[in-house]
């Protein structure tokens, strides 16, 4: 058995094998970018710009929607989306409590108040068993997240949400072109809302947003929310006249350009991340130290973030000591050379902004969201690049000799936390 490089033995990953790069660039996208820079036309409102309505194009068509807006960023693309369905001030929007702040916050801007809800302990989506009881007079609508890149239930919250006249908004920003029951994210509820920003698994060069919706109305309002309130006539001089009170939330058009021809390569580069991580979490899932990420056969995944969770009975440790396995098992990765991470390290409603009541919120008890907070760890990026077979691989051996220290690490784990909580 090799040493763990934490203590001296050779690193799985050597120091000179870093991840491929994410996002990938290729002469095609450095290209897109100076076709914008010659045609000197910028922003959504410039006459004659090409780039955003044609990426508006062809994301609705290939998400399946009759209408899709480019804006600013995924926050500012989910308040836009909530005020042109009807959310306003004083209603409750519904939001699991394990997901990027961007998701809680965007009700805030339109006055609305978050209501956090527990998640799956596998899917890490809304709990929808959890949606009567965060029911009020208020509740206007739920947002449920595709976290990770895995599709939320969203039969169910729909069914829901439905039967109660409640608007629902998908934060699909983790979930591009993600198959869920014969249909894509972003299609399932009233309006879709995605992120472009740089990370993601279809990125622009900086920040970006999209949102889609099949229903007219709401994307004429969205139009008109994105630019200051106004409608802008197509030919013929502005009349500056805001009807609402709107942002200033227009994307660029080098962005656009940047992200159509991400566009063009986003099935090919998924496809092969598909086999990449599958392969990974088939080898680590024989690991009884860890739980692996999985999708049911009904949906897609788009592996946007990969969450492992430690299970501490397979280290022969109790539950209480599940936060240190988890630090001592990250450090032992990060030693041979894993870039693991946390991905959150708080529920949503323990965030100063809702928990100091700096703004109104509401929660019920999230414990699993807490569990999942304490047991897991993640890999973000390193895994993005279609060419980062190899480096998975690399990464899979460093899982599998980090549980062949179990007993070491569990008797590290058991000297630390033995005075606070006997096994
Ligand atoms: C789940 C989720 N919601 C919302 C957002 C906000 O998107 P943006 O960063 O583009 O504002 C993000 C982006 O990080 C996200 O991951």
């Amino acid at each position: 058995m090799s040493t763990l490089a934490m203590f001296g033995g050779r690193p799985a990953v050597p120091g000179g094998t870093p991840p491929p790069a994410w996002p990938v660039i290729t002469e095609e996208d450095r290209e897109a970018v100076l076709g914008v820079l010659r045609t000197g036309r910028f922003t959504a409102a410039a006459a004659g710009e090409q780039e955003i309505p044609a990426l508006e194009r062809e994301w609705a068509q290939r998400v399946g929607t009759a209408h899709c807006l480019a804006v600013a960023n995924g926050t500012i693309a989910l308040s836009i989306a909530l005020t042109a369905a009807g959310v306003g001030p004083g209603d409750e929007v519904v939001v699991p409590a394990l997901s990027f702040v961007g998701t809680a916050l965007a009700p805030v801007h339109l006055g609305a108040v978050p209501v956090f809800v527990d998640v799956d302990p596998t899917t890490f989506n809304l709990d929808t068993a959890q949606l009567t009881a965060a029911l009020s007079p208020r509740t206007a609508a739920v947002l449920p997240v595709h976290l990770h890149g895995l599709p939320a239930d969203m039969d169910e919250v729909l069914a829901f949400a439905r039967a109660r006249g409640l608007v629902v908004v998908e934060d699909a920003a983790q979930s591009h072109g993600v198959a869920y029951r014969g249909r894509v994210t972003g299609a399932l509820g009233d309006a879709g809302v995605f992120s472009l920003n740089v990370s993601k698994n279809l990125p622009t060069c900086g920040e970006g947003g999209l949102i889609t919706t099949d229903d007219p109305a709401l994307a004429d309002r969205a139009g008109v929310l994105r630019q200051f309130g106004e409608r802008l006539p197509d030919r013929g001089e502005r009349p500056y006249v805001s009807e609402v009170a709107g942002w200033n939330a227009k994307i660029n058009a080098i962005q656009a350009a940047f992200t159509r021809v991400q566009l063009t390569r986003l099935d090919q580069a998924q496809a092969r991340r598909e086999e990449n991580v599958r392969r990974l979490l088939t080898s680590v899932a024989e690991l009884p130290g860890f739980a692996v990420p999985t999708a049911a056969p009904d949906r897609g995944h788009g592996w946007h973030i990969l969450r492992f969770r430690v299970r501490p009975a397979a280290f022969g440790l109790v539950r209480s000591q599940a936060s240190a396995l988890r630090e001592i098992v990250m450090r032992a990765l990060r030693a041979e050379g894993v870039a693991v991470s946390r991905y959150q390290t708080t529920p949503l409603s323990d965030q100063p902004v809702f928990a100091g009541r700096t703004v109104a919120s509401r929660s019920l008890d999230v414990p699993v969201t807490r569990a999942v907070l304490d047991d897991s760890f993640v890999l973000q990026r390193v895994h993005l690049n279609p060419a980062a077979g190899p480096v998975l691989e690399m990464v899979a051996q460093a899982l599998a000799k980090v549980w062949e220290h179990r007993d070491l690490l569990a008797r590290v784990v058991d000297a630390r936390t033995r005075d606070r909580e006997p096994v």
